[in-house]
């Protein structure tokens, strides 16, 4: 069976004191729940994050990493770093990372290959942007993001992707897919992965929605069926907005 999961993705948000504040926060107010909770502070801040939280329900993310082993990549940081320091789940594909840092479904399928060759689990964004969904392709762009970095994996890697879909034209807008909106997309997204490989695969996997979600709309797009969690913005930097949502699912 598939988990719940609610991840905070912190963005470029918090400084060290920031962070402490938070995750002591977080820690004290942690309802007992079913889903796992995750959060994501900036990479310089991720080793602080792993001790404080030693012990903790909480499991600590980064929010990307280079696909490459170690070497000339200034700047950038690689998955044996990140397990060196406790972490164990990256998100790749933010449509963030795609947009401002042009990181392409080429791109993303090396860096998803790279997190798997280490044994790191991969929580995966993709998502179509307004004009797509004005033009009625969101569902071939978002199949294309899929197919394009996920489809050529081993059938058995599927026990260590998370998916979050994102639609581009939601996140930090305070629009939100409707409930109805998403469930239409992530069936769709489960249906896809079923045809592709087999439906135990697709019954598996977590699929998080993204984009505005807040205390208020949590539970009802958590109630959907298709919808697994959800991968948290804005609402992850206050500890009673995302304990609210927490509790939401
Ligand atoms: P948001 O961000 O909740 O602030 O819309 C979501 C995300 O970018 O993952």
């Amino acid at each position: 069976m598939r988990n719940k999961i609610v991840a905070g993705n912190w963005k470029m948000n918090k400084n060290m004191a920031g962070t402490d504040a938070l995750l002591a926060e977080l820690s004290a107010k942690l309802p007992n729940t079913h889903a796992k909770v995750m959060v994501s502070p900036t990479f310089v801040n991720l080793a602080g994050a792993v001790r404080q939280l030693e012990g903790s329900e909480i499991e600590v993310i980064s929010q990307n990493m280079h696909f490459a082993e170690s070497g000339a990549y200034t700047g950038e940081i690689s998955a044996d770093m990140l397990l060196d320091i406790g972490i164990k789940t990256v998100i790749l594909g933010h449509s963030e990372r795609r947009a401002y840092f042009g990181e392409t479904d080429e791109i993303l399928k090396k860096k998803v290959e790279a997190a798997l060759a280490n044994n790191m689990t991969v929580m995966f964004c993709f998502g179509e942007e307004l004009q797509d969904r004005k033009s009625g392709n969101h569902f071939s762009v978002v199949e294309s993001q899929l197919k394009n970095a996920l489809f050529d994996l081993d059938p058995s890697a599927w026990s260590s992707i998370i998916l979050a879909y994102e639609p581009v034209w939601a996140i930090g807008t305070g629009e939100t897919a409707s409930p109805e909106q998403a469930q239409e997309m992530h069936a769709f997204i489960r249906k896809t992965i079923a045809t592709a490989f087999d439906q135990t695969i697709a019954d598996n996997v977590s699929i998080l929605y993204g984009g505005s979600v807040k205390p208020s709309n949590a539970e009802e797009i958590f109630s959907k069926p298709d919808v697994d969690g959800g991968l948290i913005g804005g609402a992850a930097l206050a500890a009673d907005d995302f304990i609210a949502i927490i509790k939401a699912i």
